[in-house]
């Protein structure tokens, strides 16, 4: 992932001068500040910050759940800050895929069809029964969430996601409920995603140990970018101690 690389390639989405400000009364609040960043073709970008910094924030503006108030995300020839309400909604169905902390599956569907439902949104999803399996899920299929494991629920909410093919996941804090050896196993498959279906993943977390396995972090402080580093040799996620 060197310089020649990001000059052969075009980018999945890129943030430019990316500023978001929530009236609060007669306050307003700059949560994000001229936020600058390109993402890029199968990599896993870690985007690391403490509490309030604004990394849900983030996230929900490049998954076009949210909009910026001033600069510009561009996906291709779209400008989510200028979208039609349409627009977005096509791109987050079509090129989106989102992990949340809480799993957020439909509680009276089984694990088949939670990830079947969201494949009946593209023209051509990846087989369910092949995900589930190799996400090692092949003796839970007709299990309800309820009766799946915190780390079986992340499992079948990140196929969900992946059934898509989507350019772009998008995970905030997915191992924030998880005890930590199942984060650890659940990181491992995140980690493996962008080389099995060449997926961009941008990961979100408080917790610093996590960084080493992404391709890239930044550091997010206040609703600013504080730095930018790249790991040239990402750990292992089975190797993470914290
Ligand atoms: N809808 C909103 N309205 C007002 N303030 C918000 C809203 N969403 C987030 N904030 C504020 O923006 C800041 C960043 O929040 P968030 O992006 O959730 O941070 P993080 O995910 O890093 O914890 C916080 O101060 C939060 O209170
Ligand atoms: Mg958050």
């Amino acid at each position: 992932m060197g310089g020649s690389r990001e000059l052969a390639d075009t980018c999945v989405l890129r943030l430019e001068r990316v500023t978001k400000r929530y009236r609060q009364g007669p306050r307003e609040l700059t949560v994000l500040r001229e936020v600058d960043l390109s993402l890029w073709p199968g990599e896993l970008l870690v985007v690391l910050g403490p509490s309030g910094s604004g990394k849900t924030t983030l996230l929900n503006l490049m998954g076009g759940l949210d909009r910026v108030s001033t600069g510009h995300i561009r996906f291709g020839e779209l400008d989510l800050a200028t979208a039609t309400a349409a627009q977005l909604t096509h791109y987050r169905r079509h090129h989106v895929g989102f992990v949340f902390q809480f799993f957020n599956l439909v509680p009276n569907l089984t694990a088949y069809e939670n990830v079947e439902l969201a494949a009946y949104l593209v023209e051509q999803p990846l087989p369910v029964d092949d995900l589930l399996e190799q996400f090692g899920l092949a003796d839970r299929k007709t299990h309800f969430p309820a009766q799946l494991s915190g780390g079986e629920q992340q499992r079948v909410a990140i196929a969900r996601a992946v059934v898509k093919r989507p350019a772009l996941l998008l995970c905030d804090e997915p191992t924030g409920a998880l005890d930590y050896e199942t984060a650890k196993d659940v990181l491992g498959l995140i980690q493996e995603l962008p080389e099995r279906f060449g997926t961009t993943v941008v990961l979100v977390t408080h917790n610093q140990a996590i960084a080493t396995i992404g391709h890239r972090v930044i550091r997010l402080r206040s609703g600013e970018v504080v730095a930018v580093s790249r790991n040239e040799t990402p750990l292992a996620a089975s190797e993470l101690i914290w």
